[in-house]
């Protein structure tokens, strides 16, 4: 159930819970310092220049914070946000509706903007680096194109998933920023001004507790407080310390480590199949049922910071860790026969 936990928590939808606690603003946003020092310097400069901030794309695992960058960035600059995925903008009429309803130095949000299609995003240049877009009018003998000048808008783009975009749009963006797993520090921040926000007490070891089983991802940390919280109120007297917060996530069987089901699959995989490696990222892939691509961009960073895989020039490989999680022994300490 735990596993299943922080997977579903990873692909859920927004909900009323998650906007509640959604810093407004660079002051309240916790941890990616350089980050946010950055973006706070970009749009101070754009602001004293009284220009529209530069296109800017955002990428990085799920639920570190992307979005809700996108919103911070709005706010900073004082203009409204329009929001929008890769794969709802079907077709280039649809991407031209909502920029010709954009306003000057509006920020147009595109969320998953690795899955745009290619038709889009070609069209998609042209608004970013000229601020103009061709719409044909009319059909067929009449079909004629024209012109439309946009405002200066702001692209924010936001992938999981940078290797697939196209060298074209990443060019057009003036900054790009990867977020990386929170530190458990900064994890325990967000925690403690969440609980602050759903005024339920907490002490410092209690917040510690949950921050490191997150997983390095504050929607994690967020919905382990929430979990947390139903229990204490349930089983305790509504204060979450230590004690507390080991007993609920124990409930839930959340890994020590804040593992998920898919980052033990690989594990596994390494391990039980390949002998521990080195294996090629490929047949890892195809063992666990999901693409290259998303392995290496989504779950082996956490897996390697983690300490229980290691890139080598030969392929991946578990290490000490992973097998001792597993319950076994590396290899190498056993007997040997040969
Ligand atoms: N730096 C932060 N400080 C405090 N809370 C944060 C921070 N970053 C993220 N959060 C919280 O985590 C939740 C998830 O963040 P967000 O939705 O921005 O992630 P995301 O990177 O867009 O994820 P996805 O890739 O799944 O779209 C937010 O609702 C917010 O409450
Ligand atoms: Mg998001």
């Amino acid at each position: 159930m735990g596993e299943r936990f922080i997977t579903d928590t990873l692909n859920r939808e927004e909900t009323d819970f998650d906007l509640t606690l959604r810093p407004a603003t660079f002051g309240d946003f916790i941890g990616q310092t350089k980050v946010r020092e950055r973006l706070e310097l970009f749009v101070e400069a754009a602001r004293r220049r009284g220009e529209a901030l530069n296109h800017v794309l955002l990428f990085g695992p799920p639920g570190l914070g992307k979005t809700t960058l996108a919103y911070i960035l709005a706010n900073a600059m004082g203009v409204n946000i329009r929001s929008t995925s890769g794969p709802v903008l079907d077709k280039p009429g649809d991407l031209a509706g909502i920029l010709t309803n954009l306003e000057e130095k509006d920020v147009l949000f595109i969320d998953e903007i690795h899955r745009l299609n290619r038709n889009v995003e070609e069209y998609l240049y042209c608004a970013m680096e000229e601020f103009v877009i061709d719409i044909v009018i009319d059909q067929g003998p009449n079909a004629r194109s024209l012109r439309l000048n946009l405002p200066r808008f702001t692209l924010v783009g936001a992938t999981t998933r940078s290797g697939l975009l196209s060298a074209p749009l990443r060019s057009r963006f003036g900054m790009s920023s990867r977020l990386d797993y929170y530190d458990p520090e900064s994890l325990a921040r967000i925690v403690g001004r969440s609980a602050g926000i759903l005024d339920v007490e907490i002490d410092d070891e209690g917040a510690r507790e949950i921050a490191r089983r997150s997983r390095g991802t504050p929607r994690i940390a967020n919905n382990l407080l929430r979990w947390v919280r139903d229990f204490a109120q349930v089983r305790a007297d509504g204060r979450i310390d230590a004690r507390v917060a080991r007993d609920a996530l124990a409930m839930l069987d959340i890994d020590e480590h804040g593992l998920d089901e898919m980052d033990k699959r690989i594990l596994e995989a390494v391990i039980v199949k390949f002998g521990g490696g080195p294996v090629g990222i490929n047949s890892l892939a195809v063992a666990v049922g999901e693409e290259a691509g998303t392995l290496e961009e989504v779950y082996e960073p956490y897996l390697i910071q983690e300490g229980f895989l290691k890139r080598t020039p030969h392929g991946r490989m578990a290490t000490a860790s992973a097998w001792g999680l597993l319950g076994l022994s590396p290899p190498g300490d056993q007997p040997r026969l040969l």
